[in-house]
């Protein structure tokens, strides 16, 4: 069993980034216990799913990694995600691919994600450290029992308006996730 302390991560991050880690670790348990998902697989991939936030990855290698992704290198807040689930099968050895790829969409999500990646994508936007308005709401929502789907829609819809009004760009991934649950929902 992977052993989760400061040490773990050692000058990769910091106090703020650990606290943050801490809360997604709880409210991922809560889901992963309200759904009932595999509590091991989400405890790793809450744990792992920021690795690389405060690491500088250099430009040449950046493109290098993201050579087959025209949007990725425009939009630098995804980067650690994508980046973080190639730490953990390099540096953690984690080999499991629903974690990977629950860490490497946890910003952007993904159409086809796997029930542990909607857990970590849900969880990073509600955890108890997030104190903004939407978060909140989504938390309210929470209380009654809805099925986790619409939580996840409910969550990339609050980050979509975020980027559309900041003007940012959207990766492809998100839009074609909004499409699916919406022609769902
Ligand atoms: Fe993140
Ligand atoms: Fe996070």
């Amino acid at each position: 069993m992977l052993k989760f302390n400061k040490n773990f991560f050692v000058r990769d991050i910091s106090d703020k980034r650990y606290k943050h880690i801490i809360g997604v670790i709880e409210s991922s348990k809560n889901l992963a216990e309200r759904y009932n998902i595999d509590k091991k697989k989400v405890f790793i991939a809450a744990a792992l799913h920021d690795i690389a936030k405060e690491i500088h990855i250099n430009g040449r290698d950046l493109k290098k990694i993201f050579k087959n992704d025209r949007y990725l290198i425009k939009i630098p807040p995804v980067w650690h995600s994508f980046i973080g689930s190639l730490i953990a099968k390099e540096r953690f050895k984690i080999t499991d691919n629903e974690i990977l790829d629950a860490i490497k969409y946890h910003t952007t999500g993904h159409p086809e994600m796997n029930e542990i990646a909607k857990i970590i994508f849900i969880a990073d936007f509600i955890e108890p450290g997030r104190k903004y308005k939407e978060c909140i709401d989504v938390r309210k929502k929470l209380k009654g029992k809805m099925e986790l789907d619409k939580i996840l829609l409910l969550v990339l819809e609050k980050k979509l308006i975020y980027l559309i009004n900041n003007n940012k760009i959207i990766h492809p991934y998100a839009i074609n996730l909004w499409n699916k649950l919406r022609s769902r929902f």
